[in-house]
């Protein structure tokens, strides 16, 4: 048993992988959130694990489930995420932020639930922080860090863009031009691009073969 284990490719590496979206609140009722499923995530904590590693997953409000054996912490704001990936982060060899976590939050959160008016409604948004980008200010050198972008159009250049401003070994392009593509599908269609801006374009597949095409560019980078 022991000599199956450690014979298996991502033994011995602790990985961290975030999935899903972030809530943030506006009061104590309702939120600003997104339409991610969190199966592309899922799927991939599932494959690191099967792969031999030592998966932590932080998973934002989902209905998803993970099948693999894995440490799960269950999150709601980005800032809650936030915490929980920069605990983690210094212990890890490996990191997929796969997360779709919101960029703007309110900035009050009202205490009440907020009574509608004969006015309209004006909510005043701040910016959340950066995870990814944090992360690979402090990656040291036997880290790896992967990130996604999700775009929707000029989407090379801004994966490119994103792969170089937040210190990133891999970056996975999810294009929500690709039919079958996208945070409700079952299936996905991504391009990877490496460290040296080197393009992997892949067909439209489930979020399960996705997730091996995912970790094969992350062995490859390992070796
Ligand atoms: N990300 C993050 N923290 C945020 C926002 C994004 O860690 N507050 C991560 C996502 O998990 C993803 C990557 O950054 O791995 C890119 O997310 P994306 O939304 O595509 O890009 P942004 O940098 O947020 O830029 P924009 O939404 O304007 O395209
Ligand atoms: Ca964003």
């Amino acid at each position: 048993d022991n000599a199956i284990k450690q014979s298996m490719p991502l033994y011995g590496k602790k990985v961290m992988v975030t999935a899903g979206p972030t809530y943030e609140a506006i009061d104590p009722v309702r939120f600003i959130g997104n339409h991610s499923s969190g199966k592309m995530g899922f799927a991939l904590a599932d494959e690191l694990a099967k792969l031999g590693a030592d998966v932590t997953l932080i998973a934002g409000p989902t209905a998803q489930k993970a099948n693999s054996d894995l440490k799960r912490i269950d999150v709601v704001s980005a800032e809650e995420m936030f915490n929980a990936c920069t605990s983690i982060f210094p212990q890890t060899d490996i990191t997929v932020m796969c997360a779709a976590v919101a960029d703007y939050r309110p900035k009050v959160i009202a205490g009440q639930k907020i009574k509608k008016q004969e006015s309209e409604l004006v909510l005043a948004l701040e910016k959340t922080v950066d995870i990814l980008a944090s992360l690979g200010r402090d990656k040291k050198a036997n880290q790896i860090l992967v990130g996604f972008a999700l775009e929707t159009n000029d989407e090379e250049n801004y994966a490119k863009g994103k792969l170089e401003k937040k210190n990133l070994d891999l970056v996975i392009l999810n294009s929500l031009n690709d039919k079958g593509a996208g945070f409700k599908s079952d299936t996905n269609k991504i391009t990877i691009f490496n460290k040296t801006l080197e393009r992997t374009v892949f067909e439209t597949k489930s979020k399960t073969e996705v997730a091996k095409d995912i970790c094969a560019a992350i062995l490859k980078i390992i070796k």
